[in-house]
């Protein structure tokens, strides 16, 4: 390990030594330590266009260029570490590159400031974490399209209120849920495309004196073009917020399907069996097995809307341009894309490892009437104004419930007349839960082949290149 290079990059303006404790608190290397790669990055690029520029000498520049490699590559192996003691990863890279080269490493700050460093390296940063994150949802929804597909005829329980409602099939529940994450996709990719524009060169809020290519920086750090306006790049955090909203959406969706799954593990519903591995024990009550996973999943959807409220709140009253509560804004989003990337692979585990009940769920089509819209239906199939349908078909209800039967099929033919003379044999086959099911032949409906067509148009959207076409160009 280095020896500590503590020494902050402003020292030359104070006659005191920095109080230790002050230094520690208001140190980000604990936090920004894990941008060190992009910093090197881009480091390199700046160094390479102060020397196009005429701003260093060659050799000047490809002496950086050389020890920044050389540091990435320690760093990689592990054989140097980076000293905590430092103010930030910034710091820390410029330190190394001093001690090393002497006044060559003193020559890489040109034209540059922290605010702009620290802006670009942030948004480096989620410009690669944020596309592998996007790739861990279209995975997710490419399992949970698998599913649907697998279980399009499976018929259950469509629920609202949490109370029985219509039947649907587990495919059309699944493939909801794979809606929910297309969207989630969508919003992380559409903000990358806006964050894709390079504040290198903004300096501390006024752009340089010194005669800086930003065009060619933005260029070879693979940006789409630099910012506009130099102080809206070291001020701006909104990139910042868009991710943790986005991320915070994903989470309360994820947090919405393990509620389910919850539920369908319980003793009174049974439609899903976590496997072992994906389940928990009781220290004290024997017997139990709990869906702990999804109850954590559930859980941690808490911490990422507090993440974004939390990044609200620090910029909400912040003067133009930087100010160190920007400083914040990273550990709250690291903290909400991690989550989200990790709860994405625990999610696909615990539901690619469990055993959909499906016998278990089409029983519980029976005996909670579900087909009562469809026997409504098919009175205004027969020419009935629905209102009265509705009324006729109620009465049927009642009628079953006080004669203590559990579904419409049960009453007789002359039963049903009683409520609408418009009844006819049909009506059998018209009211079982697959022909419930089928008869949802609307574009979204729960037919299964119009759920095969869904499942075909999402896989369609997660197999299309995805950043460049959702760039805001
Ligand atoms: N560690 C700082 C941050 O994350 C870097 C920028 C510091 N700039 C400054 N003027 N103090 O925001």
């Amino acid at each position: 390990m280095s020896e500590t290079n503590a020494q902050p990059l402003w020292a030359g303006r104070f006659a005191d030594k920095p109080e230790t404790q002050a230094l520690g608190f208001q140190s980000s290397i604990a936090v920004d330590k894990r941008l060190a790669h992009d910093d090197i990055r881009g480091s390199r690029v700046h160094a390479a266009m102060l020397e196009k520029q005429g701003l260093i000498p060659p050799e000047t520049a490809s002496e950086l260029d050389k020890e920044l490699l050389a540091i990435a590559e320690e760093l990689e192996n592990g054989s140097l570490c980076i000293d905590m003691g430092a103010e930030d990863i910034h710091s820390f890279i410029e330190g190394e590159l001093t001690r090393r080269l002497g006044d060559a490493g003193r020559m890489i700050h040109a034209g540059r400031s922290r605010n702009d460093q620290v802006a670009v390296d942030f948004r480096l940063y989620l410009k690669r974490t944020v596309l592998a994150l996007c790739g861990e949802i279209r995975e997710t929804i490419a399992a949970l399209l698998d599913k649907a597909e697998r279980y399009a005829e499976a018929v259950m329980p469509g629920y609202t209120h949490l109370q029985r409602a219509q039947p649907i099939t587990l495919g059309c529940h699944l493939a909801a849920w794979a809606c929910a994450l297309k969207r989630d996709r969508g919003r992380f990719l559409d903000a990358l495309g806006r964050l894709d524009e390079c504040p290198l060169g903004a300096g501390a809020l006024a752009g340089s004196g010194l005669p800086l290519d930003r065009a060619a920086t933005a260029k070879n750090l693979g940006f789409k073009r630099p910012t506009l306006n130099a102080m809206d790049s070291v001020a701006d955090r909104d990139f910042a917020l868009e991710l943790a909203s986005a991320a915070a959406i994903t989470q309360t969706h994820l947090s919405r399907f393990c509620e389910d799954i919850v539920i369908w593990a319980s003793e009174e519903f049974k439609f899903i069996d976590l496997s072992e591995k994906w389940s928990t024990g009781s220290s004290i009550m024997p017997q139990k097995k709990n869906p702990d996973f999804a109850e954590l999943i559930r859980g941690k959807a808490g911490r990422t809307a507090g993440n974004l409220v939390a990044l609200l709140t620090t910029l909400k009253g912040l003067p133009y341009a930087y100010n160190k509560d920007l400083q914040e804004d990273k550990e709250a989003l690291f903290d909400s894309l991690d989550t989200v990337a990790l709860c994405m692979r625990m999610f696909r585990g615990m539901t690619g490892s469990a055993a959909f009940n499906t016998e278990r769920m089409a029983d519980a089509c029976n005996g909670g009437f579900l087909e009562a819209t469809d026997a409504a239906d098919y009175l205004v199939r027969k020419g009935l104004p629905f209102r009265k349908a509705h009324e006729a078909a109620a009465l049927v209800v009642r009628d079953c419930i006080d004669a203590g039967q559990r579904g419409i099929a049960e009453r007789t033919l002359e039963q049903l007349k009683e409520r609408s003379p418009l009844f006819d044999a049909g009506i059998y086959d018209a009211i079982t839960p697959l022909a419930c099911v089928r008869a949802r032949k609307t574009l979204g409906g729960a037919s299964p082949d119009e759920v095969r067509r869904q499942i075909a148009e999402l896989r369609r959207d997660i197999e299309a290149p995805s950043y460049g076409n959702h760039a805001d160009t």
